[in-house]
Order: structure tokens, then C-alpha cells, then sequence
């Protein structure tokens, strides 16, 4: 199904890849990043098929339970447990998968249609087969034994497409007869691109692919759907606090402004470009992300959107659903522009962003995560909530705090890093785009076969191990992260002239790579990076503190308690059976959260380089690194609840004391943005 045929048309139609990506399956992971995944497997994500309303009562599966009329519930969940199933060859996931995938399937509707919506019901919205459709094509790269079964469903649905946009936009403009809400229609239409990229994968990946068809869909899709470069203007972009702007011109261009729409979006400029070949495409993915992450972006690397952009306050929030669409685009624009800045950013959101949200078992999550957040509780809703359209239960961590979208969509985020983490560099050379522990099995276009382990606790170390067998020589290239100022690397295996000596790693001015030939045969690589601490200038005069690839926040103490989960809309328990370890929980600070910060003051205190780290890393105390510093206490008022502003006038309340900041992704609660003293 792979190979020479890619070769082939790559080059006539679809542009290709700066760095293409490698099949699911051929990467696995390691260190712990294979423990989270495990944990992953082991909690929510991996028992939502057993108990989970959305997903085991689905209406797909037969059942009627949906949170919207868009149906997406089991097929975020596919698109999420797939990666998760293959990369860590878990047994039970494969067989949830098969008797799901095979239910699907046999439920085919004649004319092609997957999933649960009939004609006459009028809610055919194409939408959630975008979700499905990528669950589906990953599933084809791991497991060939679905060639038979899915590949044709796909084709007859994508016939069926083509038929649907034809017939004036059906399934993606509003048309009479349909049941479905503007709105609704809105997703499928903004996020076109995550449907274009299964026929740009039908393009490249089925042998019996009817290109001119393939092509004429993207194009319909394109047409028919919104076009981001509308917004990315300085004219159209709303640089400054969406609350300051004038609130009909907000309304206006909504869709452009939902979280996860511009989270999905990211990457489609790049998309697009694939079969448009328009520079304008990729300028303006290149300035979606800039603009987003200067205008409205997280320290922790995801995008403040409670549902909706506001600005940059240290109390908006950050939807779970938008950091895991986040990392995907990223690593996306990675492989198809090759800009080092995209892979930094994927990091930075996976190692902050996303353990910030999830309880260390991976059993609880949030919908919204705040910069500073020194409690996570239910709010006080009659006092106003400081979020644009979540609820009092947002910020706290639940089976599905205030949605259930972010239940069903969280479980992409690790395994779709995993999968995209190593990627091929010419025809013969592999690259660690985004590092972290795993093994790579790959035959190069060339014909080397190679094994690389990378054995690493990085991000909690600076140092990368790789063990290498190779069948032929070939080249290893590693992305060296931004914030690295000097780094080296040393090579030691057969034929090796430096016999392991360090070398300054020089990477590559766009892509951060460098490279490392190897020779047959077998091989190590080491490679050190070097952190420094490094203040980030926010909103009101604060500052941000990172140390590496690590964001860290005012330690506050911790004091958690729980309850059986809750309806998200409603103060009714979920009914059961639920596993015992599904629980809502409400943290409190133990200590004061009002703190301003002496940067002169920062000492990192500890640092784990080597040794086996704990199976639930980013749980509280389980890393031996924080910082210390010098802080006092200020008069911070709060606002709807929650720290307001960061105060500008500093009015101490205490003398300097000793303070303590440990990783975001651990803490849990805290302060990331403090006023300096
Ligand atoms: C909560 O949402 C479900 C759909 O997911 C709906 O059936 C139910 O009526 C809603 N309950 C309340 C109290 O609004
Ligand atoms: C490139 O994209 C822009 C923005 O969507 C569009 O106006 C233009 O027509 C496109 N050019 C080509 C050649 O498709
Ligand atoms: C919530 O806020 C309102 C208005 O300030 C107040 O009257 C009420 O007592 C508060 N409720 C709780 C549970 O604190
Ligand atoms: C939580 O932080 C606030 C503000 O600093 C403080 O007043 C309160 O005492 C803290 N809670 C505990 C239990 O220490």
C-alpha cells in the first residue's frame, strides 16, 4: 500500500512534506512517555468504550446518547485511541477498536454514508467523519488486516462526498430541509481541513485512489469552506482583548474565534497549500501561528480561549480540546513547512499545557486551565464567572467538567505526539523532531534498516542517549530546541574517526536539525542540552518563569478532595456503574497564592538527570526539580472569583520570604504570572 506509488504522484499534484511523516506503529515509546501512555490506557481514556454514555451508548454503536446533534463523541474517541492502542500493542484497545470499527462499518448506509444520521433526518453533517476519517486512515497504517474492510468503505463514502459537495454543498452549507443550526454547520465548514487531509492520505497512500476525484473534493472543500485567510489580516485580526472590541464585529466573525477552530486551524494553510501550491496559504499559516500565540497564546504553550479568544488576562482559560489540537497542528505545520519554531511550540504545549489539565493517573481532567489558578473549584456563578462561555465547573478536574468534549477528544493528545515525534529527512536520513523517549523501527528509502532507541527523561533532563543498529549508513538528525542555547553531540560506532568525541551541535537555521552520520552496523549518539532559567515578559508588568523546556509556577500547596462525577450540565452524579477511580475533584492552596517574585533571586535547586523516573510523572512531587527564589506578599484582589489582574501597584502585605516554583505540569494549581518585586 506504501511506497513506490507515493514517489510517483507525490511530485505531480499534492506538494509534498518538508519532513514526511512515517507510518503509526513504526515509533514506540519509552521512558515516560511509555508510562503515560500505559496510564492513559489504564484510566479514562482507555475505559471510556466500557462505561463511557458518550462513547458505549453512542449513537453510532446503536445507542442514543450524544451531547449535539453533531454526533462527534465516538469519533473524537477513535481518532484519540487508535494512536493510543498501536503504540503501546495494547490487546484490549484493538479489540474495542475492531468490534467498533466492524459496527461501523456493517451499518454502512447504501449510498456510503457513515454513521448514524439517516437522509430524512436532515442532520447530515459531514463534520464528525472528519474526527472518524483520520481515526480510520491511522488505523489502515498499523494494521494492514483492515485493507479489506475499511479502505473500501472509505472509497464508497468518499464517492458518496463528492456526490454530497456536488449537489450544491450538501453536508457543509446550510441547505432547506436540514435540521441543523448555522452553527452547526459552521464547524464542518471551519474546519475543512481536517477532512482534506484523508483525501490528501487517499491521494498518496491508496493504490486505487481516482486522483482527479480526490482533487475536485479538496477544491469543493475549499470553496465551500471558510476561509482563514479572511481573518489573519491586520485589518480583520483582533490583536487586543476580544471584551475591548466592538461586540457586534466579534459576533461576526465567531468562527474564526472558537477555541478550537483556531486550535484545528493552524495547520490549514499548510493543508490547503498541498494541493494549491499558493504562498499566500503558507504566509498565512505562519502568521495564524505567530499572531495567535503573541496575541492570545498561553507561557504553557496552548491558546486562551474559555470556549472563545478573549486576551491575554491571567485568568481566561484554556480549553483541554484546544491544547491537543494545538499539538497536532504544530507538529502538522512541522513536517509540512519544516519551521523549528512549530516543533519548539508542539514541546511546549505537550510538557506544560497538557499535564497541567490531566490528574497525574490520567483518570480526571479540566475543561479550562488558567494561568493562575490557585484553586480549582466550583465557582460562585451569581458572583459572575471570568470566562466567556464555560460554566462554575470548568476549572475544576472531573469526567467532564463542563463538556464532554474534552473527555472524548484529551486521549490524541500523548499518542499523536508519539506518532509524529520521528520523521523522514530526504531518502535517507530519519529526524527526532520532538523529543522524547521512544524507538524508532524504519526502512529508509534507501534501503537501511535502522533502530533507534532514544533514551532519555528529557524534558526533565538535558541529556538524549541514542542506541542505533543500522543495516546500511545512513543519517540521524536531531531538532535542537530553541531555548538551547549551545548544545553537542558525540557519535561513537564502527568507522567512527572522533572516537565519541563532543562536538558543538551547529543546527540548521530553519529546521534546528543537525545531523549525525551513522554507519552500519552499531552505533551510539549522545546528545546534551543546556537550560538556563529565562523570564517571559506577560501582561501588567509579570513575568513568567522557564527553565528549559519546563514552565514553572508559584508553589501553593495542595489539598484536594473528591465526588462521585457529575452531569456537566446538571448537579446530578452520572449514573453508573463508573470505575471507583472516576471522580470529580475540587484543590485548594494550603498557602498564599498573592506573591511577587525577585527574579535575581532564582536558584534551581535540583535536578534529575538520570535514574527511572515515577509511572506518574506529572503528578505532585513526583520530579525532584523546583526552584527557589525571594518573594512577598501583595494586596491582589480578587475578580468573579478568581486572582484578578496582576496588581501594577504593589502594595506588600509581608517581608521576603523564601518561595518555591515547580513545573506547571505537575503543580496543578498555582501562579504562573507574578508581579516582580
Ligand atoms: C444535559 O444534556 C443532555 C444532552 O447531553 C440533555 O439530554 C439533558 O436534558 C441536559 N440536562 C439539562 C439539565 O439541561
Ligand atoms: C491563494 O489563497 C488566497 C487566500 O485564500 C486566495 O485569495 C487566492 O485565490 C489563492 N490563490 C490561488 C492560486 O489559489
Ligand atoms: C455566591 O455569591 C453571592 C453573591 O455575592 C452570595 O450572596 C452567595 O452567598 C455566594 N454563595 C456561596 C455559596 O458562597
Ligand atoms: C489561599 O490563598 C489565599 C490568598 O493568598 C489565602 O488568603 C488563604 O489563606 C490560602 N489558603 C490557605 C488554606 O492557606
Amino acid at each position: 500500500m506504501f511506497g513506490l506509488r507515493q514517489l510517483l504522484i507525490a511530485a505531480i499534484c499534492v506538494a509534498p512534506f518538508t519532513f514526511a511523516p512515517l507510518p503509526l506503529g513504526a515509533i514506540t515509546p519509552k521512558g515516560w512517555l511509555q508510562s503515560q501512555l500505559r496510564l492513559m490506557a489504564d484510566g479514562l481514556a482507555g475505559h471510556e468504550y466500557e462505561f463511557y454514555r458518550y462513547v458505549s451508548k453512542s449513537s453510532w454503536l446503536g445507542g442514543s446518547s450524544e451531547y449535539s446533534d453533531l454526533h462527534e463523541g465516538f469519533p473524537y474517541w477513535l481518532n484519540g485511541i487508535v494512536p493510543l492502542a498501536y503504540s503501546i500493542g495494547d490487546d484490549k484497545l484493538k479489540a474495542q477498536i475492531k468490534e467498533s470499527v466492524e459496527y461501523v462499518l456493517s451499518h454502512q448506509a447504501d449510498d456510503g454514508w457513515l454513521g448514524p444520521e439517516t437522509v430524512s433526518s436532515g442532520l447530515r453533517n459531514l463534520w464528525a467523519r472528519y474526527p472518524l476519517l483520520l481515526g480510520l486512515t491511522q488505523l489502515l497504517e498499523a494494521d494492514q488486516s483492515y485493507e479489506s474492510t475499511v479502505l473500501p468503505a472509505i472509497r464508497k463514502f468518499t464517492d458518496l462526498t463528492q456526490n454530497m459537495l456536488q449537489d450544491n454543498g450538501a453536508g457543509l452549507l446550510p441547505r432547506p430541509g436540514d435540521h441543523l443550526s448555522d452553527q452547526d454547520h459552521g464547524w464542518g465548514r471551519i474546519r475543512i481541513a481536517d477532512l482534506i487531509l484523508t483525501m490528501q492520505w487517499l491521494y498518496e497512500n491508496d493504490e486505487e485512489a481516482k486522483q482527479d476525484q480526490l482533487l475536485e473534493i479538496m477544491g469543493m472543500l475549499r470553496k465551500g469552506g471558510l476561509d482563514w485567510a479572511t481573518w489573519y489580516t491586520d485589518k480583520q485580526y483582533i490583536k487586543g482583548d476580544l471584551n475591548d472590541a466592538d461586540q457586534a464585529y466579534v459576533e461576526a466573525w465567531f468562527p474564526f474565534e472558537h477555541g478550537v477552530n483556531v486550535a484545528q486551524g493552524l495547520k490549514t494553510g499548510a493543508v490547503i497549500n498541498r494541493f494549491e501550491h499558493n504562498q499566500t496559504m503558507i504566509d498565512m499559516a505562519r502568521r495564524a501561528v505567530d499572531w495567535t500565540f503573541k496575541y492570545h497564546g498561553s507561557t504553557s504553550g496552548t491558546i486562551l480561549a474559555d470556549e472563545r479568544l478573549q486576551g491575554l488576562s491571567p485568568y481566561y482559560g484554556s480549553e483541554l480540546c484546544t491544547t491537543v489540537e494545538t499539538m497536532y497542528s504544530l507538529t502538522y505545520l512541522y513536517q509540512a513547512l519544516g519551521d523549528r519554531d512549530f516543533a519548539d511550540r508542539a514541546e511546549l504545549a505537550a510538557f506544560n499545557a497538557l499535564p497541567a489539565a490531566v490528574l497525574g493517573d490520567w483518570w480526571s481532567h479540566q475543561y479550562v486551565t488558567q494561568p493562575n489558578q490557585p484553586y480549582s473549584v466550583t465557582l460562585n456563578k451569581s458572583k459572575g464567572l471570568p470566562f466567556w462561555n464555560v460554566n462554575e465547573k470548568g476549572q475544576t478536574f472531573g469526567l467532564e467538567p463542563d463538556y464532554p468534549c474534552c473527555t472524548v477528544n484529551h486521549p490524541q493528545g500523548y499518542p499523536k505526539f508519539l506518532a509524529n515525534s520521528w520523521v523522514k529527512v530526504g531518502s535517507d536520513g530519519v529526524g527526532h523532531a520532538l523529543l522524547s523517549p521512544s524507538s524508532l523501527t524504519w526502512k529508509l528509502d534507501n534501503g537501511a534498516q535502522v533502530t533507534v532507541d532514544a533514551n532519555t527523561n528529557y524534558p526533565f533532563s538535558d541529556n538524549l542517549d541514542y542506541e542505533i543498529v543500522a543495516s546500511k549508513d545512513f543519517t540521524l538528525h536531531v531538532r535542537i530546541p530553541s531555548w538551547s542555547k549551545t548544545a553537542s553531540w558525540s557519535y561513537s560506532g564502527p568507522g567512527d574517526k572522533n572516537e565519541g568525541t563532543a562536538q558543538n551541535a551547529e543546527p540548521d537555521a530553519r529546521t534546528g536539525l543537525i545531523s549525525i552520520p551513522v554507519s552500519a552496523g552499531k552505533s551510539t549518539a549522545r546528545l546534551v542540552l543546556t537550560r538556563s532559567i529565562e523570564t517571559i515578559s506577560r501582561m501588567n508588568d509579570a513575568v513568567a518563569i522557564m527553565h528549559g523546556p519546563l514552565l514553572y509556577t508559584l508553589d501553593v500547596g495542595y489539598h484536594a478532595t473528591s465526588s462521585p462525577p457529575k452531569w456537566y450540565n446538571s448537579s446530578a452524579d452520572v449514573s453508573g456503574p463508573l470505575p471507583t477511580e472516576s471522580k470529580d475533584w475540587e484543590i485548594r492552596n494550603t498557602t498564599s497564592w498573592n506573591m511577587a517574585i525577585d527574579t535575581s533571586t532564582i536558584q534551581v535547586k535540583s535536578q534529575d538527570n538520570s535514574g527511572n523516573l515515577p509511572d506518574e510523572v506529572w503528578s505532585r512531587g513526583a520530579v525532584p526539580i523546583h526552584l527557589e527564589a525571594e518573594g512577598r506578599e501583595v494586596d491582589w484582589p480578587l475578580w468573579r472569583g478568581v486572582p484578578g489582574q496582576v496588581p501594577l501597584k504593589k502594595n506588600y502585605l509581608s517581608d521576603r520570604r523564601p518561595i518555591t516554583l515547580v513545573p506547571v505540569g505537575v503543580a496543578k494549581i498555582g501562579m504562573v504570572e507574578l508581579p516582580t518585586l
